[in-house]
């Protein structure tokens, strides 16, 4: 399995800033092909980075894919600041992210949505990244577990069977964007346990499906975090702002 590397960009950077980062970074990756490597930036740098990105494609091979933040579930229609499936598909959009905590607390979307979105974005062929995580309220009433098996059952209701084109992002709320990180125990005891609930959830169809970790990933803690036998990648946020820094992560978790 291929581990993937995603960055996260959330409500940061314009177009113009977009295609700085990315001149800067692609160079610097052009040679790694050992994991793939996703950048999801606002929905508005979608079109230039894609345009950017394909040009780079053209002068050899690459492992760079492009991913949105969000999805509305429906192609067409009177929903007002949505943004639908072709519309991501027309400019080649590989990967989105969907159910990710701040989506469910700042934007109050809850799991029968994300699973409508989850069909719509397999069915249009981009491939969903299924974010799950605990608050600290529910990590100390001690239900994590249960908690991430709710989201990931809801979320994956119906479609067990397209496990193989989907990713699952742990992302415990208390980490992200904090600064405090799961010690590489604490997100392995829970990756273990979503490792088995899709295996039984697929039939043992979930070879393809990678989970990955987010919360405060940086340089100095990818290590010993990718080392986590059920750790198969991360989803970064703050620290993929800065392309050395997305780097660094990403050789360091080679
Ligand atoms: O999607 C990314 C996560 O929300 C992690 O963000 O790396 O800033 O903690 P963070």
């Amino acid at each position: 399995m291929k581990y993937l590397i995603a960055a996260n960009w959330k409500m940061h950077k314009t177009c113009a800033e977009t295609l700085d980062y990315l001149d800067k970074f692609l160079p610097s990756v052009k040679d790694i092909l050992n994991v793939e490597i996703m950048i999801a930036p606002p929905f508005t740098a979608l079109s230039s980075a894609s345009i950017r990105l394909d040009a780079a494609k053209k002068e050899g091979e690459f492992n760079v894919k492009l991913g949105a933040q969000n999805m509305y579930f429906e192609e067409k229609g009177a929903f007002t600041g949505e943004i639908s499936p072709i519309m991501l598909n027309e400019l080649n959009i590989d990967y989105v992210i969907l159910g990710h905590s701040e989506r469910r607390h700042i934007f109050k979307e809850k799991d029968e949505l994300i699973n409508k979105k989850m069909y719509s974005a397999i069915e249009h062929g981009i491939r969903p990244i299924l974010c799950v995580g605990e608050t600290i309220e529910e990590r100390e009433q001690g239900i994590t577990l249960n908690v991430i098996e709710n989201q990931i059952r809801k979320g994956l209701a119906g479609i067990e069977k397209d496990m193989p084109y989907i990713d699952i992002a742990y992302e415990p709320v208390w980490a992200i964007g904090t600064g405090k990180t799961a010690t590489p125990e604490q997100a392995e005891e829970v990756h273990r346990f979503i490792r088995s609930l899709i295996n039984e959830m697929s039939k043992g169809n979930d070879d393809k499906t990678r989970i990955l970790y987010g919360g405060s990933v940086k340089p100095e803690n990818a290590t010993d975090l990718i080392k986590q036998e059920n750790i198969n990648g991360f989803l970064v946020g703050s620290a993929s702002l800065d392309p050395e820094k997305f780097y660094k992560i990403i050789i360091n978790s080679l």
